[in-house]
């Protein structure tokens, strides 16, 4: 057994790692059903032959392909050119990088919860000072300004969101993100925002601005996986304005995958140029199985709340039933139905209950599974 006090285990994985061997199916994802190779060949109107007809295998350019990084200036960002771009293996690579350019020990970094474990985990891994914003379930999952106000004035270097949300679903309104940018201006403080999940709006009207689009210390990480629903693609991508910060997460890069695969930065680069196809697919699984979502009113008899997500494919179910522990209650569903959900205590929250993706082709076989 390794123990290694820089990476202590993630407790999404030691959940997961647990029914190692059961044949389960995941309930709990966040990106829509995979395209499958043939699929995503259709929606494109390209074979992937064609796509990587002629494709350098030589090392990728370590900041990613111009060609791109165009696309994703051109199609996916207002005002971020391509050299205010670099490529990744992952958002969560892009994560790394970031935190790790950005951060000392001992910063302080303001995130919000429930929150995707990572988020919070790296910072507090390198010796930050980490604070939580609870968001308000009572409230659609609001984010109270007035208390990351708070945490501002004692001093934050950074600060962290994730909308469209994981796991609850939430988003800001157009109104509520100028406010928040307004408000990191004034205290000069960093804002990473962790907008994999874009394009999966269930309307366009409540796509935000990026953040990097939106302010000088706006730092925006995309990727392919969650948003566009192609994981096996690895690609992920930063944009910010700011060029010495640039450089940095550029440094931090050069300790890790260095650069990216040729031939995901060569298709990526295509397919990221067909942004509402992707969306238009991904949505057709998504809406009808939302439709199933207000259906759910108990798990397996145990009365659960919800509110409905605008964006998204996952949702934060709440349990109102205080006796059971939610890990408990997760379990039973997983040896009753075959299915797995996660239970909160895997995303850093004191508010009860459990993450649930409606993404996913078997969602209506789920919820009357747990009828
Ligand atoms: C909020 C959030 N950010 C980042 C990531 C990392 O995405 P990827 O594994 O595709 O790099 C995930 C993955 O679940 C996520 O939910």
């Amino acid at each position: 057994m390794f123990v290694n006090n820089n990476f202590p285990q993630l407790a999404m994985a030691t959940f997961s790692a647990s029914f190692k061997g059961n044949k389960l199916t995941s309930m709990h994802n966040t990106n829509p059903y995979p395209f499958s190779q043939n699929e995503l060949e259709k929606t494109i109107g390209c074979s992937f032959a064609s796509l990587l007809n002629g494709v350098d295998l030589g090392f990728a350019p370590d900041e990613g392909n111009l060609a791109l990084r165009q696309t994703l200036s051109t199609f996916h960002y207002d005002g971020i050119k391509a050299d205010e771009l670099m490529t990744f293996a992952g958002a969560q690579e892009a994560l790394f990088c970031v935190y790790n350019a950005l951060l000392q020990a001992g910063d302080k970094v303001l995130v919000i919860a429930p929150v995707y474990e990572p988020l919070l985990k790296i910072p507090q891994n390198m010796g930050c000072k980490v604070s939580i914003v609870e968001l308000n379930a009572e409230k659609n999952w609001s984010l109270d300004l007035n208390k990351v106000e708070e945490y501002f004035k004692a001093g934050t270097r950074l600060f962290v969101i994730n909308y469209p949300h994981n796991p609850t679903g939430a988003t800001l309104s157009h109104k509520e993100l100028i406010d928040l940018v307004e408000l990191c201006h004034q205290y000069d403080v960093w804002l990473l925002s962790d907008e994999v999940f874009r394009g999966l709006e269930h309307t366009k009207q409540d796509q935000l601005p990026t953040v990097a689009d939106s302010y000088e210390k706006g730092i925006s990480v995309g990727v392919i996986s969650k948003g566009y629903a192609i994981p096996g693609i690895r690609v992920g991508w930063m944009a910010c304005h700011n060029d010495e910060l640039c450089k940095a997460v550029n440094n931090v890069k050069g300790y890790l995958s260095v650069c990216n695969s040729q031939l995901d930065e060569r298709v990526a680069s295509e397919v990221l140029k067909l942004p509402e196809k992707l969306t238009q697919r991904n949505l057709s699984i998504i809406l009808p199985n939302k439709s199933h979502l207000s259906d759910l009113t108990s798990l397996l008899g145990y009365e659960v709340k919800i509110n409905l997500p605008k964006v998204g494919c996952c949702v934060f179910v709440e349990l109102e039933d205080d006796k059971v522990s939610t890990e408990i209650v997760a379990r039973q569903i997983a040896e009753q139905t075959g299915f797995l959900i996660f239970p909160s205590d895997l995303f850093c929250t004191g508010q009860k209950g459990f993450r649930i993706g409606f993404g996913h082709q078997q969602f209506a076989d789920f919820i009357r599974a747990c009828e």
